[in-house]
């Protein structure tokens, strides 16, 4: 299995997770973010305020797949998520070791 950190910009929220959900996604974690990338320090525009500050919002999201369907799954969300300008984020794959449902006691595979 295969943990995908994607950070994109909060408004591709909605259209990812509906990319995700039609790809097969059953499962997904969200949290609202701040952060930096390579512009540290320079501007980049969110809801039209720019931010000269070091950290821009951004949403994470966190999903464990099946090792068959990682880059299929990292191609959903970055093809969904690209609009071309800076900041449109950063996708990170980790292996992962175990994965328990906690409802029926299934592990790996059978509990994503
Ligand atoms: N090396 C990194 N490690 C951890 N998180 C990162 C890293 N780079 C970027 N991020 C996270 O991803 C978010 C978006 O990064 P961003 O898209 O600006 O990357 P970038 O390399 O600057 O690319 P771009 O030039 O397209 O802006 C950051 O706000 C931060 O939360
Ligand atoms: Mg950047």
């Amino acid at each position: 299995m295969k943990l995908i950190i994607a950070t994109i910009k909060p408004f591709k929220l909605e259209e990812v997770r509906e990319a995700l959900s039609e790809a097969g996604v059953r499962g997904l974690m969200v949290t609202e973010i701040k952060g930096f990338g390579a512009q540290s320090g320079h501007t980049e525009i969110y809801r039209g305020a720019e931010y000269v500050v070091n950290f821009v919002p951004k949403v994470k999201l966190e999903l464990v797949v099946a090792d068959g369907v990682a880059d299929q799954m990292v191609e959903v969300i970055s093809k969904t998520a690209q609009t071309g300008k800076i900041g449109d984020g950063k996708i990170f794959v980790l292996d992962v070791e175990q994965a328990v449902r906690v409802r029926t006691g299934e592990t790996g595979e059978d509990a994503i």
